[in-house]
């Protein structure tokens, strides 16, 4: 193997100090440990039962949305889906790797609901739903925390003012009741190995890895199936024609393996929007590509959307066609073009559960659900930083009109 381009950050004294670098698998530059951790990781969240429980615990927390929507959507349904996203996966991400519910969708429904529809809804508790909007709030700050820690030095983040405001902001987010060093009483024949502080920084990525990321690409895709009535036509047919024999009953993991529109659907929108547009690596020796040496220390910077709109690689990249990733014909040579997950020994070890956790999304949604942009002619409004995030997606939810 080679672990020449295995390093992410040449300077970490940032994120040392932020108390994220060197455990877990993101930032953790020591190989040997760094491969003890992902094979944790791996086999915790891509066996077939976890994948499976995952079907199950998807569909049940959108049903809980759907309650809100049902009965709780003001007159006029406006709602910004992107927010609806985000609480969706971190609810599915915390039950998945946690085992506890977390109450973020709840706690979005709270917090734009006004009136009397409230009382027709079950009664919450308002200490977790409190807590659960911290802990929503505390991931994003995590993953902006990153970007901040690791480009601003020690200096500038103390000295000036802005910038130590935002520092104190960051190191205090996570502040939450909840502690997830009790988690690992769960499964305590499996910890073993691994120290409580390992255990932590596993379970905060595969927290902070799940939710901004599946979020984006659900938003996304609702966004682009508004502009494509075609492409979601098609995607419904195949939807249909799995609840074809028995109406109500709920998606099982068989069943995914139908959803190939779907599965492309998926990916030719991560072409066209990919939601973490950087990769970096650092070599840590020095190497020669393409006749030109490079030292030690070099920053490699791969720009996602640089290949996936390239012509050279893509027939005509700029159209949103779905079929590139179904006639066989149409597909690209060479591998790495779809640079969605990453790649190599670092590619994201959560792919088979976020593509799961997608299609089930999709699935509910466009099953039941009408879900039309409230402004056509506006461009997809995002955040980018590590992840590139949907923001203000603003939408009309409708129970969906079979024809
Ligand atoms: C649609 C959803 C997702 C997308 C688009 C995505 C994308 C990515 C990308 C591009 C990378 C960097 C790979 C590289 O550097 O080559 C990555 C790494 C990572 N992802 Fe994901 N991811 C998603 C979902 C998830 C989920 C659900 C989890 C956790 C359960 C997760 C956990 C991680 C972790 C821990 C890493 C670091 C791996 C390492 O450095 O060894 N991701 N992801």
């Amino acid at each position: 193997m080679d672990y020449k381009y295995m390093a992410r950050i040449p300077n970490p004294e940032g994120l040392k100090e932020l108390g994220v670098f060197g455990k877990g698998l993101l930032l953790n530059h020591d190989i040997n440990n760094w491969k003890f951790n992902r094979q944790f990781f791996v086999q915790s969240v891509s066996t077939l039962n976890f994948l499976k429980e995952s079907v199950n615990c998807t569909q049940m927390v959108f049903n809980e949305m759907e309650e809100y929507w049902r009965f709780g959507l003001e007159d006029d349904n406006i709602t910004d889906f992107s927010e609806w996203s985000h609480s969706l996966t971190t609810d599915i991400i915390f039950q998945m790797i946690t085992g506890k519910k977390t109450w973020a969708t709840a706690s979005y429904f709270l917090a734009i609901s006004r009136g009397s529809k409230l009382e027709r809804l079950q009664k919450f508790d308002e200490k977790l739903i409190k807590e659960s909007s911290k802990l929503s709030k505390a991931f994003q700050m995590f993953i902006m925390g990153m970007d901040f820690f690791t480009f601003f030095p020690q200096w500038v983040r103390s000295c000036v003012p802005t910038f130590r405001a935002s520092q104190k902001e960051i190191l205090e987010a996570p502040n939450t009741d909840r502690t997830i060093s009790d988690i690992k009483d769960i499964n305590q024949e499996y910890t073993e190995p691994l120290t409580d502080e390992e255990i932590r920084g596993i379970l905060i990525e595969a927290l902070a890895g799940g939710v901004d990321t599946t979020a984006n690409v659900f938003s996304f895709t609702i966004y682009y199936l508004a502009h494509y009535p075609d492409i979601k036509d098609r995607l419904r047919q195949e939807i249909d024609n799995i609840f074809s024999q028995k109406e109500n009953r709920s998606l099982t993991y068989d069943d995914l393996s139908s959803l190939v529109y779907c599965e492309a659907v998926i990916k030719e929108v991560s072409r066209v929007m990919a939601t973490a547009p950087f990769i970096t690596r650092f070599n840590s020796e020095p190497d020669s590509i393409e006749n030109i040496e490079w030292g030690t220390n070099t920053r490699f910077l791969i720009f996602a959307p640089g290949v996936h709109l390239n012509k050279d690689y893509w027939d005509v990249p700029e159209k949103f066609d779905v079929d590139r990733f179904i006639d066989e014909k149409k597909q690209q040579n060479g591998k790495n073009l779809l640079l969605m997950w990453g790649g190599g020994l670092r590619q994201c070890p959560g792919r088979r559960l976020a593509m799961v956790e997608l299609k089930c999304l999709i699935v509910s949604v466009f099953r039941n659900w009408d879900i039309e942009l409230v402004d056509m002619n506006s461009p997809l409004k995002c955040e980018t930083s590590i992840v590139r995030s949907a923001k203000d997606l603003k939408v009309k939810i409708k129970p969906r009109k079979v024809m």
